[in-house]
Order: structure tokens, then C-alpha cells, then sequence
């Protein structure tokens, strides 16, 4: 269980990578931001003010990214001291062992799989929406998962299945299984579209709030921190839950990471990078949340598109606004559900190639060059889970199981200081052990304020992850066969 893969080992494969060094420290960036815009302020921005935060949930973003910075610099330490391709499942099997590395691989199916799901149910709240605006209305009851309660021209009516949700991430699917990779030319027009559509969400939404800051400060934003009501709704309470549901805004930072062993400058690149995205996404987050709560009641916007709620609140002469954002931001979570599930099929071969999954995720296909069957399996089950899975539920999982994998690499990164105190790191957390250790508490201090039924969800799948491990895992690892370190 504690046998790792060599350190030494790990560096001479980055040192002898058959990669091109080709990304330089603003291309590292882009991939970064590119990870990390998505459903989180697209999406869950708008349950998280309504039900928990009120206007305060810019305070949440701050604290998020807070949590983000601390993680971060932990990132950024072990991703130039072992700038290797993977992820933190990787470092885990580098430095805390195998058994850590595989209940990474857990977490991280959740942080990939399962956030493309969320992902992919916003995707189909702002394609619905668009194309009831030219007169085309899906029925409700094939846009939400079963049991959910959605309206049809003032009548409720029960869904039974998120059908553009599914679709959407079988199409995505089909695509990977053919080779589609990630171009980083292609990334770096998408990030622009989504940098463009939030900006001119910005800007639009403070020309037009402008003239009117004093009464909309008194109807929307006062009280700013509503009174708390119990149970994480409101108050200092409520700021920390939708803290911890804005968190999901910020995952995917780390995949700068796993460009390690293309980047020029990994040492230096790397850090800047990480830092730098979540800067970046910080701001943006914060105005966004500004301009949302400030021109419509909190109350309002829980809804799957609460970005395409406001921009149809702006009036005036803006309405020919709303399809280019609502499209820009169609185009940008489309990326985002395309990118975590190319992450978690990678994952997966990785775990494949090291024994502890089967070799069948490991198999490539003869002419595209592709983990065919890991893809498809990967893709089906994040289709059925983004088709039969409430948003709120998905989302919340998939930052508890965040939450846990980044207070690892903040242990491991203390584990590496202590273990390889010498070796050369291009970049040191400052502060150590003050960093890492607030990381660890932070992280572990968020995942506290989510529902205990998710809670309880999250026990059942890490006892069922450790259960495989014990049946599977641990008997067909390579590592131990092929006489690892001890
Ligand atoms: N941070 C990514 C998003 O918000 C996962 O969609």
C-alpha cells in the first residue's frame, strides 16, 4: 500500500520526454483559465446567492479562491519538483504511495468524471433556454432529472431525464474516441470567446447599472449579508456553504499541471500559471457576481442559466446582447465538458497502465490512436449521471471530492519536504508549513459545510473505491510485482 514509484525515476522520464517544450508561461495561463470557466459561475453562481449567500456570495469567491491560492501554491511546488504529465494522481503515487495514489484516482473521478456531468446539465439549461428564444421549446419534462419540479407556461410538470444533457456528453464522446485532442490553438479561441462574453457581461451590466447604483444598492443589496435562517442558509453560515459551492468555479487550475512536460520553463511557468488563472478568475467571478446580484433580486436567481436571466433583465437597447452571450457561453461550456472528460479518461489509462484498473482501460484503438473503450465507458457513465442526476447533488460531490484530493497534494507536498528535503525544487510554497497547513484545514473545513446527505454519499463511494482496491488494485498493481521501492 505504501510502495511509490521512484522520484528519481519520475524526473528522468520528464528529463527524457519525447514531448515538444513548446508552452510558454501566457499559454500555460490560457490552458488554465480555459479549465477553469465553466458552470461554476455559469451555473451554480445563481443557486449559491439564492439559497445561500444572498449578495455576500462575492465574499464566497474571495474565500474560495482563497482555499484555491493555498492548494495552488501547493500545486505549483510539486508540479516543479516533479514536472511530469498526470495529475495529482501521480504525485500521490510519487510521494504518499500507492494506496493514496489510487484513492486520488477516486477522488479525482469525481473532480473529472463527475464535474463534467455538471457541467454538461448547465450546458443544457443554456441551450433550452436559447432556443426557446427562436420559438423552439423543448418539453420541460426531457430537460431535468426525474423528480424534478419544472414549469410549463405556469403549470408544474415532473421531468423524467435530462435528454440535451446526455447528448450532449455522448456526442463529446464520440468525438474524443476519435482523436479530437486538445489544440491548444483551438483553446486559446475559446478562452477568448468566454473572457469575451463575461466581459461584456461586465461592462454591460455596469453601464447599465450605473445610473441607477443608489436604488438598486437599496433594493438588492441590503441588507448585503442576509439574516442567517439555519441550516447554511444566510449569515456567515450561508456565505461558507455557497463558498464551498463556488468552489466547483475554480477546479481545473491544477490541469496547468498536467502540461508539465510541454511547458518551456516548468519551474517558473508552472507557478505563475496557477497563480495567475485563479487572479484572474478571481476578478472576473467577483464582477460577474457584482453585476448579477445587483440587477436582480438574489431571490430570483436560482435557475440552471441565471447568466441568461440577467442579460435579459438589461432591456433597453441590449436584447441583441443576449444570443451572442448566451451562445458564447454555450461554446465555452461545451469545452469545458470536452476537457474534463478527455482528463478523466487519462486518468484512467494512467491507473490502466500501472495495474490498478484493468488493462482494458489501457487499450487503444488500432487507427485513432485512442483509449476507445476507457473513453466510452468514461463517457456513458457521466451521460447517464448528467441525465439522472440533480445539479445541486453532482455539483456538491464533485467539490467534497475536490476538496479532499487538494488537501492531499497539501500533505504530500509537507511529506516531500520532510522525505526529499534536497531535492531541487523551481518552486517553494512560501511560508512552509503555514501554506500547506492551512490548505489542509481550509479544504477540510469546507467539505464540513456541505449537506450530511451528500456527505454520507461521498463515505459510501470512498468505501466502495477502498473495496475495490483491496478485491482488485492491490493484486494486479505492476509496481509491486515489479519490486518497487518500499
Ligand atoms: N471550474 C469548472 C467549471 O466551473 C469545472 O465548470
Amino acid at each position: 500500500m505504501s510502495a511509490r514509484k521512484s522520484i528519481a525515476q519520475i524526473q528522468h522520464e520528464a528529463a527524457t520526454s519525447q514531448l515538444d517544450r513548446t508552452l510558454g508561461k501566457w499559454h500555460l495561463l490560457l490552458i488554465g483559465v480555459g479549465c477553469i470557466i465553466g458552470a461554476g459561475i455559469f451555473v451554480r453562481t445563481g443557486s449559491a446567492a439564492a439559497l445561500h449567500a444572498g449578495p455576500a456570495v462575492l465574499l464566497s469567491f474571495l474565500i474560495a479562491g482563497g482555499v484555491c491560492a493555498f492548494a495552488g501554491l501547493c500545486y505549483a511546488e510539486i508540479a516543479s519538483t516533479l514536472p511530469v504529465s498526470g495529475s495529482a494522481y501521480t504525485y500521490g503515487y510519487a510521494t504518499l504511495g500507492e494506496f493514496v495514489a489510487w484513492t486520488m484516482g477516486t477522488l479525482l473521478l469525481l473532480e473529472y468524471g463527475l464535474a463534467a456531468s455538471v457541467v454538461a446539465v448547465g450546458w443544457s439549461g443554456y441551450v433550452v433556454n436559447l432556443l426557446a428564444d427562436v420559438g423552439l421549446h423543448i418539453p420541460p419534462e426531457i430537460t431535468g432529472p426525474p423528480g424534478q419540479m419544472l414549469d410549463r407556461g405556469g403549470t408544474p410538470v415532473m421531468a423524467i431525464f435530462n435528454l440535451p444533457a446526455f447528448l450532449v456528453c455522448l456526442a463529446l464522446t464520440a468525438l474524443l474516441t476519435r482523436g479530437l485532442s486538445e489544440s491548444a490553438k483551438l483553446n486559446n479561441l475559446v478562452v477568448m470567446i468566454k473572457l469575451g462574453v463575461l466581459a461584456a457581461f461586465i461592462i454591460v451590466g455596469a453601464f447599465v447599472a450605473l445610473p441607477h447604483i443608489q436604488d438598486l444598492v437599496s433594493r438588492n443589496w441590503t441588507p448585503f449579508i442576509p439574516a442567517n435562517q439555519g441550516d447554511g442558509k444566510f449569515g456567515i453560515d450561508g456565505i461558507m456553504r455557497a463558498a464551498s459551492i463556488v468552489f466547483f468555479s475554480y477546479i481545473g487550475f491544477e490541469a496547468v499541471s498536467t502540461a508539465g512536460q510541454e511547458a518551456k520553463n516548468p519551474e517558473k511557468d508552472l507557478p505563475f500559471a496557477i497563480i495567475g488563472s485563479l487572479v484572474v478568475c478571481t476578478v472576473i467571478y467577483t464582477l460577474v457576481a457584482a453585476v448579477m446580484t445587483l440587477l436582480l433580486p438574489y431571490g430570483s436567481l436560482d435557475v440552471p442559466e441565471p447568466v441568461a436571466l440577467v442579460v435579459d433583465s438589461f432591456g433597453g437597447g441590449w436584447t441583441w446582447l443576449a444570443a451572442p452571450i448566451k451562445i458564447g457561453a454555450i461554446i465555452g461550456l461545451t469545452s469545458v465538458v470536452l476537457v474534463l472528460i478527455y482528463g478523466q479518461t487519462r486518468i484512467f489509462y494512467a491507473m490502466a497502465r500501472d495495474g490498478l484498473l484493468p488493462r482494458i482501460f489501457a487499450a487503444v484503438h488500432p487507427k485513432f490512436r485512442t483509449p476507445h473503450i476507457n473513453t466510452a465507458l468514461v463517457g456513458t457513465l457521466t451521460a447517464l449521471a448528467a441525465g439522472l442526476c440533480d445539479l445541486n447533488l453532482l455539483g456538491d460531490m464533485t467539490s467534497v471530492g475536490t476538496l479532499a484530493a487538494f488537501a492531499i497534494v497539501c500533505v504530500s507536498v509537507i511529506y516531500l519536504r520532510r522525505a526529499a528535503p534536497d531535492l531541487p525544487r523551481g518552486f517553494s510554497t512560501p511560508f512552509y508549513p503555514l501554506i500547506p497547513l492551512l490548505g489542509i484545514g481550509s479544504c477540510l473545513y469546507l467539505i464540513t459545510t456541505v449537506p450530511w446527505d451528500v456527505l454520507a454519499f461521498f463515505f459510501w463511494y470512498m468505501l466502495a473505491g477502498l473495496l475495490l482496491y483491496f478485491v482488485y488494485g492491490i493484486r494486479h498493481s505492476h509496481l509491486r510485482s515489479d519490486g518497487a521501492e518500499p
